[in-house]
């Protein structure tokens, strides 16, 4: 989907002016789209294919990065777009970062809890590499109670599909009626990995939050609300990788 922007909107984000000022500079005559000049109100641009000049040169919307994290909750996928125009995590930080973020790795719809999302590349690359081993705990409420041997096989490794899983950290916290929760640690992001690993041993999962990655906690953050990391947050999640 092409991201339209009122003009007045993308040069204030660029640091021109305030909305206000820019409208004024519009209409002034001093503002080139494509190298033509505009100087009415209410002509929107597309950020990432127009060029605006304000009095003869290019502005771009500053691209300090930024490193967040969202509570992000069930029914919302992590991914810019979907294709069945379910809600994305985009949603949730509209309007309140100028910078254009894209999730770090995935959450699956039905998972709630921590995603981190940025515009820097390296750091993408550092949490979502296979070989850096950064560990994701998860807590995951299950169907019936895991017996002692099966909490051991889930720590092992459990075989999936066609793959066995990597050791694991597996706790039981609480038991219920008919359920249990789990705390689940893994290093590995195979695709929907919590959910089989559950389902492989007969306890399929019931509802599944991410609560921290690496040592970075999801804490007490609202549902649905998002935070920025803290300087000591990144340097730990860059520099606490293995392999
Ligand atoms: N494992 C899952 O099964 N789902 C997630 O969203 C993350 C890990």
């Amino acid at each position: 989907m092409e991201q339209q922007m009122r003009l007045q909107k993308f040069m204030a984000l660029c640091g021109v002016a305030s909305r206000r000022k820019c409208e004024e500079m519009i209409l002034s005559g001093k503002i080139q789209i494509n190298d033509r000049i505009v100087d009415t109100l209410g002509v929107k641009i597309n950020p990432s294919k127009d060029q605006v000049k304000v009095n003869g040169k290019t502005i771009k919307i500053e691209q300090t990065k930024a490193y967040i994290m969202i509570n992000k909750p069930r029914g919302y996928v992590s991914t810019l777009s979907d294709q069945f125009n379910r809600k994305t995590v985009i949603e949730l930080i509209e309007g309140s970062i100028t910078q254009r973020l894209y999730p770090v790795g995935r959450l699956d719809y039905d998972t709630e809890g921590l995603l981190l999302m940025t515009n820097d590349g390296d750091f993408t690359y550092a949490i979502t590499h296979p070989k850096h081993h950064i560990d994701k705990t998860y807590i995951a409420t299950v169907k019936g109670i895991p017996t002692l041997a099966t909490i051991k096989k889930l720590r092992q490794g459990v075989e999936i599909e066609n793959y066995s899983t990597s050791p694991a950290k597996v706790q039981v916290i609480k038991i219920m009626n008919a359920s249990s929760q789990l705390k689940i640690t893994i290093y590995e992001g195979k695709n929907r990995q919590v959910r089989k690993m559950c389902a492989a041993m007969g306890h399929p999962v019931i509802a599944l939050k991410r609560i921290a990655i690496g040592d970075v906690q999801l804490g007490n953050l609202p549902l649905g609300k998002w935070r920025h990391l803290n300087q000591q947050e990144i340097t730990k999640l860059v520099e606490g990788k293995e392999g």
